[in-house]
């Protein structure tokens, strides 16, 4: 049975925002001290970064980087990670119970984000942060200088400001778990006063009000709606997270929860609509999906007590073959909702849930790398509405779902199309249609394929997921048709 995947270059989503594209590095584990930064590496440049993990995330080429944290970010305090490095205190991190030694701190991370071209979006803590301190830490980062904190920032040698123009006003403030974690209505109040004294110092800063962290906690939308009534006109995006995982091991079930991540999104889309609509925000305020990922394996217990030490190994979750195609998911989700998702930061970039790991100086790419450079090649263009036509099949939790799972960019007259086959055992035969534009030829096109979905990638087995180039295609008539294996995900320019 064919499968068609209908397309019509009028029956537009919206551009797509670069910033779907974005990452996520915090103070956690092995993310920052071993796998972004370590002055011992072989591999260290001039900042003392690693040049072997600095060049596989240039493949991945982020657009919007979320720092510090996290969980972290509540207990932060940003002037402990500023000035002359002997000077600057070593602090114990309850988020994670680790020592951090603040020896990379935001001037390092900028100037990393200059060097790497990703566009900040810094986190402000509103655990035990007050929105005095956030204000100082934006008028450190973005004012000229003539006054205490920005003249600070001239001290420790950065001249021109930093001009971070995407903040997000804490973390995760609706979780139990949350340093500081209080009711949506205390912490409406809180992210509004922040907000307004942000804006009064910077005007052109863009802000992230935090939104419900999972659609499994009891204040799921309330929380929402709650914090839109206050915040009113001085944010421009609402964060949601989500992470998924196979905990039952029934791979079926676990490739169709992209299906929830669409309801995720719409529902909370659609409470933003709904403040708008009802006058209680002047604009509409769009989604930042701040935090996605598969994370269950490396979830519990250890994986998440640093036990007081210094880069710990915490979150170390091992990818795999199942994986690649949710997070080719995730990312068509967001394609397909390019009219609300504005931002959305994969979590996180390196040893903690990342797809690149580090052992001592060595480094290989877990098998989630593929997609997201697949994808990340192709995302310039509008997202067109997917109308797909084929068998599928029913999940317990999710419903119905095609085998098919895609989603398509255009470009001028380049179309992009993003392709899942979520069936473990059968091939499948895309029919791509563009009703009003005959399909000419095939530019370039990678896939990224595997027979069994628990494969990972390992030091000692670097490449056994991993892309390449696909050019089984047949083009007539102005229809292309797409020969995919079992269990693949596919990224192509036609
Ligand atoms: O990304 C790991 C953690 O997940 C973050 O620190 C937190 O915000 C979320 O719960």
């Amino acid at each position: 049975e064919t499968t068609t995947l209908h397309l019509h270059t009028a029956f537009t989503v919206d551009t797509v925002d670069p910033r779907i594209f974005g990452g996520f590095l915090e103070h956690l584990g092995r993310a920052v001290y071993d796998g972004v930064y370590n002055p011992e590496s072989v591999h260290a440049d001039d900042m003392g970064c690693r040049k072997d993990v600095l060049a596989a995330l240039r493949r991945l080429n982020f657009t919007a980087m979320r720092y510090p944290g996290g969980n972290f970010v509540s207990g932060y305090h940003w002037q402990d990670a500023v000035g002359p490095r002997e000077k600057r205190p070593k602090v114990r991190d309850i988020a994670w119970q680790s020592i951090e030694t603040n020896q990379f701190g935001p001037d390092e991370f900028l100037e990393l984000a200059r060097r790497m071209d990703w566009t900040p979006m810094m986190a402000v803590n509103l655990g035990t942060g007050t929105p005095e301190e956030a204000r100082n830490w934006l008028e450190y980062c973005n004012v000229d200088g003539g006054s205490k904190w920005a003249d600070m920032r001239r001290e420790n040698g950065y001249e021109e400001p930093h001009n971070v123009k995407l903040w997000c006003l804490g973390n995760e403030m609706d979780g139990p778990w949350q340093i500081g974690h209080i009711p949506a209505e205390n912490y409406a109040i809180l992210a509004q006063q922040t907000a307004r004294m942000m804006k009064m110092t910077d005007p052109d800063i863009e802000l992230v009000v935090c939104g419900s962290c999972a659609p499994d906690l009891p204040t799921y939308l309330e929380w929402d709606r709650k914090v839109l009534e206050h915040v009113r006109d001085e944010v421009e995006y609402l964060s949601l997270h989500r992470y998924v995982g196979n905990e039952f091991d029934d791979t079926e079930e676990y490739l169709a929860v992209t299906n929830s991540i669409d309801r995720q999104i719409e529902a909370t889309d659609a409470v933003c609509l709904s403040a708008y609509h009802t006058r209680k925000t002047k604009r509409r305020v769009h989604l930042s999906c701040d935090e996605w990922n598969i994370w269950y394996r490396a979830r519990h217990g250890e994986h998440l007590d640093g036990k007081g030490k210094y880069a710990p190994h915490l979150l170390e979750e091992q990818y795999n073959m199942e994986d690649v195609l949710v997070a080719a998911g995730f990312l068509n989700s967001f394609i397909r909702h390019a009219d609300s998702v504005k931002i959305a930061n994969l979590a996180q970039i390196v040893n903690v849930i990342a797809p690149i790991f580090t052992r001592g100086d060595e480094m290989f790419l877990q098998t989630i790398f593929y997609p997201i450079e697949m994808y990340s090649r192709r995302r310039t263009g509008t997202s067109l509405q997917v109308q797909v036509q084929g068998p599928g099949y029913t999940s317990k939790r999710y419903g119905k779902v095609n085998y098919l799972d895609s989603s398509a960019i255009l470009n001028g007259d380049e179309l992009s199309v993003f392709l899942v086959n979520r069936n473990l055992n059968e091939p499948m035969e895309v029919e791509v249609r563009l009703a009003d534009a005959p399909i000419e030829s095939l530019l370039n096109a990678d896939f990224v394929a595997g027979t069994d979905p628990k494969a990972t990638n390992t030091f000692e087995h670097p490449h056994r997921v991993q892309s390449c180039t696909h050019d089984d295609i047949a083009i007539k008539n102005g229809v292309a048709t797409i020969s995919l294996p079992p269990l693949s995900v596919y990224a192509g320019t036609l």
